[in-house]
């Protein structure tokens, strides 16, 4: 094998941004449209926070949840349509990990340096060839800091609790709009803040702002780098 051709890693485009802007939507359309995988790292974070409440464990004990993040049994099942099944310990986790207070968890769990370092090399494992698609906070600046595309969505904070609000009922959850821009708020301002890995985009990273977008405007706004990025990639039948 020639040298460099074989070791070279597999392409990654990162999605970054806050919660409710549309990455897992995006994310989800890229990776079936590419048929690449899918990396959800805030599932990581949230799976980490579910073990650790199952076991009792406080949310500001650091030592007890890297030692959850490090033994975290996970799996991601694809199914035939596409959905994928998030398994903690081999059981479906189900609407549990979607809710909003498992995302609050997940965002207290996820301010710890050594939670997130222990979490790191489990993401980068995703990276296989054809390519990944990683969605998440700190894809661009930390995770995947080579990634050759690097997107990063913003929306208003009403916009952003719309579509969350638009998304949970789609999933049958009891939710309410005004709870959710408070809750959402309060997420988004502790995973700007925090002292490693903040939400904030990479210098090359490409900003959208997509309060006034559809997910199709998105997508194509993405898609047209990734033709431009990753001319091979793309399969011009589709
Ligand atoms: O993407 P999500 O809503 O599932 O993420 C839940 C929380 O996990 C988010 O509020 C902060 C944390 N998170 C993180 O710190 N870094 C990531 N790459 C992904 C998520």
């Amino acid at each position: 094998m020639v040298a460099g051709v074989s070791d070279a890693l597999a392409p990654v485009i990162t999605v970054d941004g806050p919660s409710g802007v549309g990455k897992g939507t995006l994310c989800q359309a890229l990776a079936t449209r590419l048929g690449w995988p899918l990396l959800d790292s805030g599932a990581l974070y949230r799976l980490t926070a579910l073990a650790a409440l199952r076991q009792g464990l406080s949310l500001k004990d650091e030592s007890g949840l890297v030692a959850v993040a490090a033994q975290l049994d996970a799996a991601f099942v694809s199914g035939p349509d596409g959905t994928i099944r998030i398994l903690l310990n081999g059981l479906d986790t189900g609407p549990e990990l979607r809710a909003e207070t498992c995302a609050a968890a997940a965002s207290q769990v996820a301010i710890w340096p050594a939670v997130r370092a222990a979490l790191l090399q489990r993401q980068r494992n995703f990276r296989r060839f054809p390519g990944l698609i990683a969605d998440g906070r700190d894809m661009g600046t930390v995770v995947f800091p080579d990634a050759q595309l690097k997107l990063f969505l913003t929306a208003s904070g009403e916009e952003r609790a719309q579509r969350r609000y638009n998304q949970l009922r789609e999933k049958g959850m009891d939710v309410n709009l005004k709870n959710l821009v408070e809750e959402i708020n309060v997420r988004d301002t502790r995973d700007a803040t925090r002292t490693v890995a903040p939400l904030e985009p990479a210098a090359d990273a490409r900003v959208v702002d997509t309060t006034l977008l559809s997910m199709v405007d998105v997508f194509n706004w993405a898609f047209a780098f990734v033709v431009e990025l990753f001319p091979g990639a793309v399969n011009p039948s589709q």
